[in-house]
């Protein structure tokens, strides 16, 4: 059995998000903007793999965001894309993005057991519960309009996925939205589970993490505040018995002077914009998700430019090591980074942050 580095409770994560939708992260018409290409994602796997990163996290997306580029418009189905990449890989967790409204929990529990059975345990889940009305739409199914269905429902499909990864014998189900008769699920994950990632910002989403996932991931936009909000996440899952830690999402420019990344950054998700995708991804996201805090939303448009709402984290080394500090010290355990390109990008991070990081001791060398 291989190491899953997702149940490391001593190492600061760090990961990877979205390189599977094109764009990436950032909502750009640059013409460097990331192709998310096969061999893209395997070059970006790869070196993460050997940089000792933790985890590489996509985007479930189905119908893109319009505009010049049509951003997330072309997207790799995140399970087949796991299962390619955990076989690619030697060390790194690499997770599934499911949505419980689009995926059946007999089959999701199933592909999931066996991509972890390809990786030797290296799988993880992340569960979606649900907003984004035209992928609905283009799914023919009726979106529920609260929370409360739609966090309900995923915590039925959990559960009866949990029941699959557990049980011996085969069993019936009769649930609100789940009836299953002589139901089993053969193999199961090598360790009984995978480690389990909620991607939510509401009440309901963090109930639903703190019951049942490992790591809560959600946006940080003021730090200052998300000290507060994670610490009561803590306590919310200590309440319930459980550990549950938080990571949030960044977008780096890190350049070898402050005025380099301060331009990089102007030309990407300012001057060269895809302004209307952006538009209609923070309108999207004001009408049925409360993933990012509605009162800061329309103050962040900035935000989801540079990098569809992640922590700005643009500067020397020195300045986003600082940066990564502070996420740290505000209790977060692990943070993704996003590229305008991953792969040209990355090393330099690789190279001249994550040293500092160790040196700090923010997160022990692998
Ligand atoms: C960091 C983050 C990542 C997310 N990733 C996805 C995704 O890949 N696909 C998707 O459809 N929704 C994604 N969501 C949306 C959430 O799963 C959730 O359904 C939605 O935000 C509505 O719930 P909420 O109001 O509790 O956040 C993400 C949300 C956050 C905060």
């Amino acid at each position: 059995m291989a190491e899953n580095l997702m149940l490391d409770k001593e190492q600061f994560k760090i990961g990877f998000f979205s390189p599977n939708c094109s764009g990436g992260m950032a909502v750009t018409k640059v013409p460097e903007r990331w192709v998310n290409s096969w061999d893209n994602n395997v070059a970006l796997a790869q070196l993460a793999d050997d940089a000792g990163c933790d985890f590489i996290l996509p985007i479930a997306r189905w119908i893109g965001y319009g505009g010049a580029t049509n951003f997330h418009g072309n997207v790799l189905e995140t399970m087949a894309w796991s299962a390619g990449l955990l076989a690619l890989t030697k060390k790194i967790s690499v997770i599934a993005t499911m949505h419980t409204a689009f995926n059946h929990p007999v089959v999701i529990a199933k592909q999931i057991a066996t991509i972890d059975q390809i990786s030797h345990g290296r799988a993880g889940l992340n569960i979606v519960c649900g907003w984004n009305k035209p992928e609905y739409d283009a799914m023919g199914i009726d979106m529920p309009d609260d929370h409360e269905t739609r966090y309900a429902y995923g915590e039925e499909w959990y559960q009866l996925v949990k029941k699959l990864w557990t049980e011996e014998e085969a069993f019936d189900w009769d649930g609100k939205y789940f009836h299953a008769k002589g139901v089993y699920g053969n193999p199961k994950p090598v360790r009984g589970s995978v480690p389990i990632i909620n991607a939510a910002g509401s009440g309901e989403g963090r109930e639903f993490a703190t019951r049942n996932a490992n790591f809560l991931f959600t946006p940080a936009i003021d730090l200052e505040r998300s000290k507060g909000e994670v610490i009561e996440i803590k306590e919310k899952a200590a309440a319930k018995g459980r550990d549950v830690d938080v990571i949030t999402l960044t977008t780096i420019v890190c350049r070898p002077t402050q005025k380099e990344a301060d331009d990089y950054l102007k030309y990407y998700a300012d001057d060269n914009a895809d302004w209307e995708a952006v538009d209609n991804l923070v309108n999207l996201q004001f009408a049925h998700a409360q993933s990012f805090p509605h009162d800061l939303l329309a103050l962040i448009r900035d935000r989801f430019a540079a990098g569809h709402g992640g922590y700005p984290l643009v500067g020397t080394p020195e300045v986003v090591a600082d940066g990564i500090e502070e996420i740290y010290e505000a209790g977060f355990g692990g943070v993704t980074l996003a590229f305008v390109d991953y792969v040209k990008e990355f090393p330099y991070f690789r190279d001249e942050v994550m040293p500092l990081l160790e040196k700090r001791g923010i997160r022990k060398a692998r």
